[in-house]
């Protein structure tokens, strides 16, 4: 491995706090199999998932090795193999609106050993986090959450929400366009490179959406290692006229033994570069002989489904919640990576209590859509924590909810104005 991330030593500050509460963290060394190992199965047990098989365990190394990956000891238990704290990271371009992209740091499989919780465990990786980043020059950190009350405090914001969806298919029916292309199955042998490439061009066309390592990917059209309901994974795609791939739906099947009429279909994933694919392949799901719900997840909150759909209230949005959490550590490079609808200036005065966003700063955007950010000293628009700024960063509609709550002070119409997005933001994978 020679990524510079990946050896940039451990944070002093962190490394200290942790060291003076009886703790030992390091950077852990990928290549050793047998601590990255103790890593891999602490954290599965911090997520209260299974101790992973040796088959699992094995395929995990092979895929992770890539992350700067953190692991905090206490020497003074008798199996002080194991991490009592775990966390761990990776640069990767993140969508925002335009599209452009921005280089983002990517944060994961934070967890703290039940036995050793609300010893401040966490609260001294997440800043160590953020300043490794910033050390590297990146504007933006970037997680998904267990739980929507952890990260605020680090000022991390909800920046894309993510909708759940249950479908009755008998009651929704098709209105949806006939599309001109082509279904077929396939398998994760013969397609893993076709599908890498369209979540590759789905997640660029997106503001939200994150570049996948080759593991994330995968994961969408092939069940990793001691999956659950593995061998029902099945794999569609969708070729547009001309033969070129547009898309692809992953799922499972539950049949209902009292009704072989009645069965589930969980979607696990489905992936689409064009409209005409979306369409393919909800149809494709809806329309499944023997099938009467369809369930699926980490959807946009604009998926167009109620419109493709003969009855709107077949098709329910049963959830809809925070799923891609931004941390903005360098306003002027973060905000001048994305573009904007509307021409205008704005002063926003930004709070962090940790430092890195804070200050005032003028953005003004030209003609096309362009953003020039500068320090100044002018009178501020807009006054708002750095969290806030994280979720209304990406386009989403939700200055006017952070201005009702008194998030927002100042000409807050004037920040929508800018900052929203025709288009919301989406983020359709977990990391
Ligand atoms: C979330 C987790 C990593 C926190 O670790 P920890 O070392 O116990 O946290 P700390 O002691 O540093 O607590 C820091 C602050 O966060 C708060 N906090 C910690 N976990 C929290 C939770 N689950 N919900 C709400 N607040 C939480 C603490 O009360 C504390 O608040 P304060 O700063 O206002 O005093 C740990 O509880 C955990 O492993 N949970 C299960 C796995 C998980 O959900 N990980 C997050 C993945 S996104």
């Amino acid at each position: 491995m020679t990524e510079p991330y990946l050896s940039i030593p451990l944070d002093d500050q962190a490394a200290t706090t942790l060291r003076d509460s009886g703790l030992r963290p390091a950077i852990v060394d990928t290549a050793d199999d047998a601590t990255f190992d103790a890593w891999l199965s602490a954290e599965a047990r911090g997520f209260h998932a299974r101790q992973p098989s040796a088959a699992s365990l094995a395929q995990q190394r092979e895929l992770l090795r890539h992350r700067r990956t953190t692991g905090v000891y206490d020497d003074s238990i008798p199996s002080p193999v194991a991490p009592v704290g775990t966390v761990s990271s990776w640069p990767a371009p993140l969508t925002v609106p335009g599209p452009r992209a921005v280089e983002s740091w990517l944060i994961s499989a934070v967890t703290v050993a039940p036995t050793h919780r609300r010893r401040r465990i966490a609260s001294a990786l997440l800043p160590a986090e953020l300043r490794t980043a910033a050390a590297l020059g990146i504007p933006v950190a970037a997680l998904t959450v267990s739980e929507s009350t952890i990260y605020g405090r680090w000022g991390f914001g909800p920046s894309a929400f993510s909708s759940v969806w249950t479908i009755d298919t008998r009651r929704a029916g098709w209105v949806g366009p006939t599309t001109p292309g082509r279904l077929s199955f396939t398998t994760p042998a013969e397609f893993v490179e076709t599908g890498r490439s369209l979540l590759a061009r789905q997640n660029a066309a997106r503001a939200g959406e994150v570049g996948l390592s080759d593991y994330l990917s995968d994961r969408t059209m092939t069940p990793l290692e001691g999956a659950p309901d593995a061998d029902k994974y099945r794999l569609v795609r969708y070729d547009g006229p001309d033969g070129e791939p547009e898309g692809f739906v992953t799922y499972t099947i539950t049949e209902d033994d009292s009704d072989f009429t009645n069965a589930t279909l969980d979607v696990v994933a489905l992936v689409a570069t064009t409209a005409a694919a979306n369409a393919a392949l909800w149809r494709y799901v809806i329309e499944m002989d023997l099938v009467a719900t369809v369930r699926a997840h980490t959807r946009g909150v604009d998926e167009p489904l109620p419109w493709l759909v003969r009855d709107i209230r077949g098709a329910k949005v049963t959830n809809v919640q925070d799923h891609l959490w931004t941390r903005i550590l360098d306003v002027p490079a973060a905000l001048e990576a994305r573009a904007y609808e509307t021409a205008g200036s704005i002063v926003l005065e930004v709070d962090d209590p940790l430092g890195f966003a804070a200050g005032r700063f003028r953005l003004e955007v030209g003609a096309d859509g362009t953003a020039r950010v500068q320090e100044t000293t002018d009178g501020a628009d807009v006054s708002l924590p750095v969290g806030a700024l994280a979720s209304v960063y990406l386009g989403a509609p939700s200055v006017a909810g952070l201005a009702a709550a008194g998030r927002i002070e100042g000409d807050a119409l004037a920040l929508d104005r800018l900052f929203r997005t025709a288009v919301p933001p989406r983020l359709s994978s977990w990391f």
